[in-house]
């Protein structure tokens, strides 16, 4: 493999170190690029684990997760999405990244392919080429309305396909895939024997008018099915590292030797801990999505009402994916511009995709007088005109 080409440093992380280089020399800096959910993790949740840390779980855990926690997490997926799984066929991982990429590991040979949907998750094609160096990433690009172009999905997958990687609700376009898209998935993944990883960490900041389609649900998905998520974004717990997988049986069971070798566990409190998330109704995500909406709502209008700005308003999660084609820049050079012009710090659509190089990124996790001092900003901001 040629590290230093397929597995670069995240062009996410490496906006954003220049933007805390540029805070640190006391600029002002408005930070849109990295997100994560701007509440506290709910207090039960870190009680619990105080506690569990005070009663001895300090030591290893059953390397596929404490059973209490994976009896948990099988019970409410069955509950929300009509499936049939046990707590075997769950894997608890150090966050949802590494559930994606043993997933892979478990999954790929030798020049098996993957195919991946652009936009996608920055770290999804260093994941691949890590998980099987020899693994072809075979891109199928969203229109540029974001929704899934199905022609070109069926003409990605081949004899060769291993799996395809899907992200929904999406990260960067925040749009999430129908009944039909889903559906349309499964069938191709069913037709060529493919298992399908669905990575689906938004799916509890879904907005109002926007149904969520979990793969859990499709019971046509259940023998190539494997399902990534946790809690990261939805209980605000992005530093405690906890993730989960559930699904087909052997796959889990093989993700669970490589983690063995790995990890060893996730840590053993952190796991306890979280079991309170399913003692608790979790009352704190519907006052934050209404607030996502409302903010989203004004920087949506906002944006479109810039001359060189257009962006598709999103249906979940906190990312806004602007097409900036009317700069005639390329995504880096107008992050970069943006950056030293207005202190705005916004991650290049490139990160993404080849394709998306006239894109970028804002999150709107962050407060509405940000949004708002955001918005001041790029109105005053033209590109390559020297401020
Ligand atoms: C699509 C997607 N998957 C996974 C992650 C990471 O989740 P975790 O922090 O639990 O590893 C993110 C975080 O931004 C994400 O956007």
């Amino acid at each position: 493999m040629r590290f230093e080409r397929e597995v670069g440093e995240s062009l996410t992380y490496q906006f954003a170190q220049a933007a805390a280089e540029m805070r640190a020399q006391g600029r002002e800096i408005i930070s849109l690029g990295l997100g994560e959910p701007d509440f506290t993790t709910p207090e039960y949740v870190t009680e619990a684990t105080i506690e569990a840390m005070r009663g001895g779980f300090t030591h290893y855990s059953a390397t596929q997760g404490l059973p209490e926690l994976r009896g948990l997490i099988a019970e409410d997926c069955n509950r929300r999405f009509g499936s049939q799984y046990a707590p075997n066929e769950v894997i608890v991982t150090p966050g949802i990244k590494s559930a994606v990429y043993f997933a892979l590991a478990a999954l790929l040979e030798p020049n098996d392919e993957v195919i991946l949907i652009s936009p996608y998750y920055v770290s999804y094609p260093a994941m691949v080429k890590l998980a099987e160096p020899t693994a072809k990433i075979v891109n199928v690009t969203l229109k540029r309305d974001f929704t899934l172009d199905i022609r070109a999905l069926e003409q990605a997958f081949s004899v060769h396909t291993k799996a395809i990687l899907v992200n929904s609700p999406n990260n960067p376009t925040g749009m999430v895939l129908s009944q039909a898209e889903v559906s349309h998935i499964v069938e191709l993944a069913r037709k060529y024997d493919a298992y399908i990883v669905a990575d689906e960490v938004y799916e509890k900041l879904i907005y109002n008018d926007a149904g969520f389609v979990s793969f859990a649900a499709q019971a046509q998905a259940r023998d190539r099915l494997i399902v990534c998520n946790g809690f990261s974004k939805s209980h605000a717990m992005t530093g405690w590292r906890l993730g989960y997988a559930i699904g087909v049986r052997e796959i889990i069971g093989k993700m669970n030797k490589l983690q063995q070798h790995i990890n060893t566990n996730t840590c053993t409190f952190v796991q306890k801990g979280a079991c309170a998330i399913y003692r608790h109704e979790p009352d704190h995500i519907g006052p934050y999505v209404a607030e996502l909406e409302r903010r989203i709502a004004y920087f949506h209008e906002a944006v479109n009402a810039l001359p060189y700005m257009k962006g598709v308003r999103p249906q979940a999660g906190f990312f806004y994916f602007v097409d900036i084609s009317a700069t005639g820049a390329d995504s880096n050079a107008f992050c970069a511009d943006l950056l030293r012009k207005t202190g705005i710090a916004s991650t290049p659509g490139i990160a993404f995709g080849p394709e998306w190089n006239d894109h970028v990124r804002f999150s709107f996790a962050v407060p509405m007088a940000t949004l708002e001092r955001a918005t001041a900003l790029l109105q005053g901001y033209r590109y390559g005109e020297d401020a």
